[in-house]
């Protein structure tokens, strides 16, 4: 069976851009494919974190993947800084990985662009990420687009890697959402919606309420055409409401512009908003479940238990290849 792997930072709360572009892919995926899962909140340190808020959203983010249909029989679920090896391996392939292709990372263009003191970690984070997937030999790894660029880079890593000392690494191949890559922020659409922003009005978190959910999108920002279909250049706000609805109704994009083709736009918002205050009440309901009995406790206990296993192997055959230690 093949390996899938994928991570979501607690570096904020989840949102729906976390729901659409990351775990509703490993829910539909988890039959298919053995799935790991895990909370990379070593990841989430790249930047300046507050202790005990990190420390609750680890739990928040496994109750709330259970909530939305991770199962923890068919998933391994782990927290990254309880496996030593993810370090540990993350220092071998930053040495095997060239300044070039770590400058190359947009991602920490963007990230670094407005901040100060910007932290060596946050350059080096795509290694750390090749280093989560290499560690496991991860055949897919779902996610949002702007982390395709990292998986290709866990790739260039894994093939020098392998053509240097034997094979040793699985390929790793991105997957990307066809529909829902890109959630925007209801009040910026050009701009990816981001759980980690300090302005939230644009932004639906899995746990805010009915009213605030309501109140975001009625104020989502469109343009003065009035007329529903979707053209993300032309109609960013309007084309990104049409894909939100598309993603939590399942239904083709096709068919839901016919759905609303005479539809105003406060009509195309309020259905809008049905369709998330549903599915955002019934994750609700069962992260409350979870969070109030021992579960994420227990199953964080199994993997933690699993990968470590795993990964003790994978990482002794890699110091070997490479000469180090003394056996
Ligand atoms: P994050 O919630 O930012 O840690 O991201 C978790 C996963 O969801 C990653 O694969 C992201 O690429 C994806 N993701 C995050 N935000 C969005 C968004 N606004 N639209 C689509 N995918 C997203
Ligand atoms: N960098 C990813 C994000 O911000 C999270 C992540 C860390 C990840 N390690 C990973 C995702 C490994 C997939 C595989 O979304």
């Amino acid at each position: 069976m093949k390996r899938l792997l994928t991570g979501l930072q607690p570096s904020g709360d989840l949102t729906l851009g976390s729901l659409i572009g990351g775990i509703k892919q490993s829910v539909a995926y988890q039959n298919e494919y053995d799935s790991f899962i895990f909370v990379p909140d070593l990841h989430a340190i790249t930047v300046p974190q507050d202790p005990t808020l990190l420390k609750m959203r680890i739990k928040k983010n496994v109750a709330l993947y259970l909530a939305c249909g991770i199962d923890p029989e068919k998933n391994t679920i782990y927290l990254q800084s309880e496996n030593l090896y993810h370090t540990n391996l993350s220092w071998i392939l930053e040495c095997h990985t060239y300044m070039g292709e770590a400058n190359r990372m947009t991602q920490f263009k963007d990230k670094s662009k407005n901040r100060e003191n910007v932290s060596v970690g946050l350059f080096t984070y795509p290694i750390l990420m090749a280093a989560d997937i290499l560690l496991y030999d991860a055949d897919f790894v779902p996610v949002g687009i702007d982390q395709k660029q990292h998986v290709e880079l866990a790739r260039d890593i894994a093939l020098r890697f392998n053509n240097k000392y034997g094979d040793t690494f699985t390929m790793p191949e991105p997957l990307i959402p066809k529909v829902g890559a890109k959630i925007m922020d209801l009040q910026h659409p050009t701009k990816k919606m981001s759980k980690s922003d300090e302005d939230v009005k644009g932004i639906l978190f899995l746990l805010d309420e009915e009213e605030v959910l309501r109140k975001k999108i009625m104020a989502a920002v469109t343009d003065s055409d009035n007329k529903v279909y979707y053209d993300v250049e032309a109609k960013p706000g309007i084309s990104n409401l049409l894909t939100i609805y598309s993603c939590l109704s399942n239904m083709e994009m096709k068919e839901v512009e016919e759905k609303f083709k005479d539809s105003n736009y406060g009509n195309l918002k309020k259905e809008v908003a049905d369709l998330v205050v549903e599915t955002f009440t019934n994750i609700q309901k069962k992260y409350q479940e979870y969070m109030s009995s021992g579960i994420v406790d227990e199953v964080l206990n199994q993997g933690k238990m699993k990968v470590q296993e795993i990964a003790k192997q994978r990482f002794e055959e890699v110091t070997k290849k490479l000469g180090l230690g003394r056996y």
